[in-house]
C-alpha cells in the first residue's frame, strides 16, 4: 500500500495489544493463527513475545492488507505464512494442523478506511464498494436490488440506527434517479432525512451496517467459532476482539455455551445430556481499553476482548 494515492502511509494501531498477548501466550510453542492479520500489528506482538519455536499463520480477505503484513512480518522469516482467504474457512486454510492459539480482531483497519477508492468512509467521496476482498458484492450492487424493508432491517439490526425506515425510504427514492454508485450520494440521501446535530454518528452507523451486510461479517463469525474450537489443542486459547454488540453477543453466547457442563434439569436423578465443558472462560466480562488508549486511538472506543481456553 505504500505510495498509494488513496491511502497514503496510514498506519493501523492495533487495539488491546498487551491484553491480547497476555491472554494468548502461555509460554508454549506451536502454531498460532491470526484470522484477521490486517497490517500485522497483533501478529508482530505475538511473535515478539512468544517462544522461538512458535509459528504463525496469518489470514486476511484483503490482498492490500496482506502486502502490509508481509513487509511488517518479514523479520520473522519462514515462521510466518500468510494466506488470502476468509476466516469462515479457517479449518480448510489450516489444512489439518492444530493450533495453540487463534485470534480475531474484527472489522476493518485504518488502512482500508483511509483508501477512498474502497468506499468505506463517509468522509470522502468514492465508489460505493466496501468489499473487504475479491469476490464479494458491492454495497452499490446490494442497494440497487434489495427491497426497502430489507435495507431498513440491515440499517436497524447491523447499525442499531433508529431512523432506519426513514433512511431506507430515502435511499429507495434516491435510486429511482439512477443507481447510487458513490459514497457522496449515499451520504447526501442520509443527510436529507437525519438530524443535522447527529449526522456524523448516524452516517457512521449506516456505513457500518452496509459494510457488515455486504461482507457477510456475522455469518463469517458464526461459521468461524466452532472451527476455532476444533482447531485448538487442549490448553490452546481463542481470543476475539469485537466492535459491535451483535458480534460480541455471538462470541459471549458461544463461549458461555461451550463452558457449561451438564444442562439437564436440576430434578433429574442423573445426567442424560452427557455434555462436558469444552472451554474455560478467561474473561467473565470483556476486557476493554483504558482511557488513555481510547483517547489516543478512536477505533479502540468500542473494542471488547473475550478469551477462552480449550479444555
Ligand atoms: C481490525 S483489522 C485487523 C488489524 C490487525 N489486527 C492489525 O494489527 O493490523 C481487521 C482485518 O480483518 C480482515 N477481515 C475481516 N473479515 C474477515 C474475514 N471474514 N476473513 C478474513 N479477514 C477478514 C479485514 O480485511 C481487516 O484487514
Amino acid at each position: 500500500m505504500s505510495g498509494d494515492p488513496g491511502s497514503g502511509h496510514v498506519r493501523h494501531t492495533p487495539v488491546l495489544v498487551e491484553a491480547v498477548v497476555r491472554v494468548m501466550m502461555t509460554g508454549q510453542s506451536g502454531l498460532f493463527i491470526d484470522g484477521t492479520v490486517g497490517t500485522g500489528g497483533h501478529s508482530a506482538a505475538l511473535l515478539e513475545s512468544g517462544p522461538a519455536g512458535m509459528s504463525l499463520l496469518g489470514i486476511d480477505r484483503d490482498p492490500a492488507a496482506l502486502d502490509e503484513a508481509r513487509t511488517r512480518l518479514a523479520p520473522y522469516g519462514d515462521r510466518v505464512t500468510l494466506v488470502q482467504g476468509d476466516f469462515a474457512e479457517v479449518e480448510r486454510i489450516a489444512g489439518g494442523r492444530e493450533c495453540r492459539g487463534i485470534l480475531l480482531d474484527l472489522g476493518i483497519s485504518s488502512l482500508q478506511i483511509a483508501d477512498r477508492r474502497r468506499g468505506f468512509s463517509y468522509l470522502e467521496d468514492g465508489p460505493l464498494d466496501m468489499a473487504m476482498g475479491p469476490g464479494g458484492r458491492s454495497v452499490a450492487d446490494l442497494l440497487g436490488t434489495a427491497g426497502e424493508a430489507e435495507i431498513a432491517r440491515v440499517i436497524r439490526e447491523y447499525g442499531e440506527e433508529r431512523g432506519s425506515r426513514r433512511i431506507a425510504a430515502e435511499i429507495v427514492r434516491e435510486r429511482r434517479r439512477g443507481p447510487i454508485e458513490r459514497t457522496g450520494r449515499l451520504r447526501e440521501a442520509v443527510e436529507r432525512v437525519s438530524h443535522p446535530a447527529r449526522i456524523i454518528p448516524t452516517l457512521a452507523r449506516v456505513f457500518q451496517a452496509l459494510r457488515i451486510w455486504a461482507n457477510r461479517e456475522l455469518e463469517a463469525l458464526q461459521a468461524f467459532l466452532p472451527q476455532a474450537l476444533r482447531l485448538c489443542v487442549p490448553g490452546g486459547r481463542i481470543a476475539i476482539i469485537s466492535y459491535h454488540s451483535l458480534e460480541d453477543r455471538m462470541v459471549k453466547q458461544f463461549f458461555r455455551g461451550e463452558s457449561q457442563g451438564c444442562q439437564c434439569p436440576p430434578d433429574f436423578p442423573r445426567c442424560i445430556c452427557g455434555r462436558t465443558p469444552t472451554l474455560r472462560l478467561l474473561t467473565r466480562r470483556p476486557l476493554t481499553p483504558d482511557a488513555a488508549e481510547k483517547d489516543s486511538n478512536p477505533r479502540a472506543r468500542s473494542a471488547r476482548l473475550r478469551a477462552a481456553e480449550r479444555m
